[in-house]
């Protein structure tokens, strides 16, 4: 489909709200909180700002172009801008949705069950047996299929009326859980000292290649760009839109709820003395929020239990619209290569997703390997094709950004930093990673 025929946003708002719906996930309050506590705290946080900044917008902004400037799906597009040689980049897109959304929806499946038991039944007493019990087998395959089922139910209504009202009812109280939490946290005692952790910047730390690594992976994976996700969704754009400052805006909305999400997950951690189970907690990091912050919740009595449901609210609401965005990017490949009626796409994408999940619902060191794998190597190396792509490949690509941009112009910075600095830092980023991904993936078998 393109021309006169592609489903279109409604406007400007509408696409702003269904880009940070996607960025805006598990990525801001999950990983984005796990890896702060794991990789040392503000140090780890400034790096994360520096390549969102420097790195991650750039690329957002170059899928913007190619995507609003082909009117394609993602294998279509850079075959329209490179040649068939080039469709190979877009294959390796959809190829990550398929490993991301298979692994994201059952962290997202845990995140239900917990939210719905703790409004039912209350948060349990033993935490860790409780995650233990929900993260593996098939009781966690049954949510992350329920999951699925809620993605492809919204995918099916289409880029308006699916995607667009999803984004537009649950952004907004996304926002508003998120901050209530926080300014709920700062009023606990001992508030302070998980401030202390959060805010200092232990400078040898920025010097941590290991955590540099992955504040770049985590960039990536929060801002949704690296894999299609961003030139879907500016495939749906008309030329009137202002890319430059809307990939800005995204960009700090999604900083903005990462930051904030700080707020509420290290205060409640260091009031109740919890720091040692997340910070430095050598095995299992992955699942250590999922395991703190619900003891913190069962301390809190009733306030924690509001709290604590609400906060799995924000978790659900946000890993819904961003794995509506994951599904979007296969389904529309599917819609726009196989010819696929977008509600039989959805359906069927979305059964193989589910299916491709089972060995991550059924053990978590396949669900961390798949995570590290996508972030590290798909997402990095997506990014690097995409700066090569738009850098030296497309024609014009000053021409496609620019259009319809009518405020704040970052681009005269926008082309040599493609060219020159991202292909540089996430071609080292990419190669320094690779053995320690390889030998996390061996591990497993
Ligand atoms: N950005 C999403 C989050 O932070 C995850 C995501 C990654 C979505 C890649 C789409 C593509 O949760």
């Amino acid at each position: 489909m393109s021309g006169d025929s592609r489903e279109h946003w409604t406007g400007r708002t509408g696409f702003v709200l269904a880009a940070v719906g996607s960025a805006v996930g598990l990525g801001n309050m999950w990983r984005f909180s796990y890896l702060t506590a794991e990789q040392g705290g503000a140090a780890f946080v400034l790096l994360y700002l520096l390549f969102t900044a420097l790195v991650g917008l750039p690329v957002m902004l170059a899928e913007f172009s190619i995507g609003r400037g082909a009117q394609r799906s993602p294998i279509q597009a850079l075959g329209h801008y490179g040649g068939p040689r080039w469709r190979w980049l877009g294959g390796v897109f959809v190829l990550a949705g398929f490993v991301i959304l298979s692994y994201y929806s059952v962290i997202a499946g845990w995140a239900v069950r917990y939210g719905v038991e703790a409004a039912l039944f209350g948060f349990p007493a033993d935490a860790s047996a409780y995650f233990s019990r929900v993260s593996e087998g098939w009781d966690a395959f049954a949510y992350h299929a329920a999951f699925m089922a809620l993605s492809v139910i919204v995918v099916r209504g289409g880029v308006k009326d699916g995607i667009e009202r999803a984004a537009s009812l649950m952004m907004p109280a996304l926002f508003f859980l998120v901050v209530g939490i926080a300014l709920y946290a700062a009023t606990l005692e001992g508030a302070s000292r998980g401030y202390a952790y959060y805010l200092n910047v232990d400078f040898s730390k920025i010097t941590d290649w290991n955590v540099v690594v992955s504040a770049a992976g985590q960039a990536f994976f929060s801002l949704s760009i690296g894999m299609g996700v961003m030139l879907t969704f500016a495939s749906y754009l008309t030329r009137d839109h202002d890319l430059p400052g809307e990939s800005l805006l995204i960009a700090v909305s999604d900083f903005g709820v990462a930051f904030v999400a700080g707020f509420m997950v290290f205060p409640v951690i260091f009031a109740l003395g919890l720091q040692s189970d997340v910070i430095g907690a050598d095995t299992g990091t992955i699942g250590a929020l999922f395991i703190a912050l619900p003891k913190a919740f069962a301390t809190m009595g009733d306030a924690g239990r509001i709290v604590g449901v609400c906060f799995f609210a924000a978790l659900i609401v946000g890993a819904l619209t961003s794995a509506i965005s994951l599904l979007e990017v296969v389904v529309s490949a599917a819609i726009d290569g196989l010819g696929w009626g977008r509600g039989q796409a959805a359906v069927r994408v979305g059964i193989a997703i589910g299916l491709l999940g089972t060995p991550s619902a059924l053990g978590i060191a396949f669900l961390d390997a798949m995570d590290t794998v996508a972030n590290q190597v798909l997402l990095i190396g997506g990014g690097l094709g995409l700066a090569v792509f738009t850098g030296y490949v497309m024609r014009d690509p000053l021409v496609a950004a620019r259009e319809g941009s009518g405020g704040f112009d970052w681009t005269p910075v926008w082309l040599p930093l493609l060219r020159y600095g991202v292909p540089v830092i996430l071609g080292a980023i990419l190669l320094s990673s690779i053995p320690a991904t390889w030998s996390k993936l061996v591990a497993l078998f």
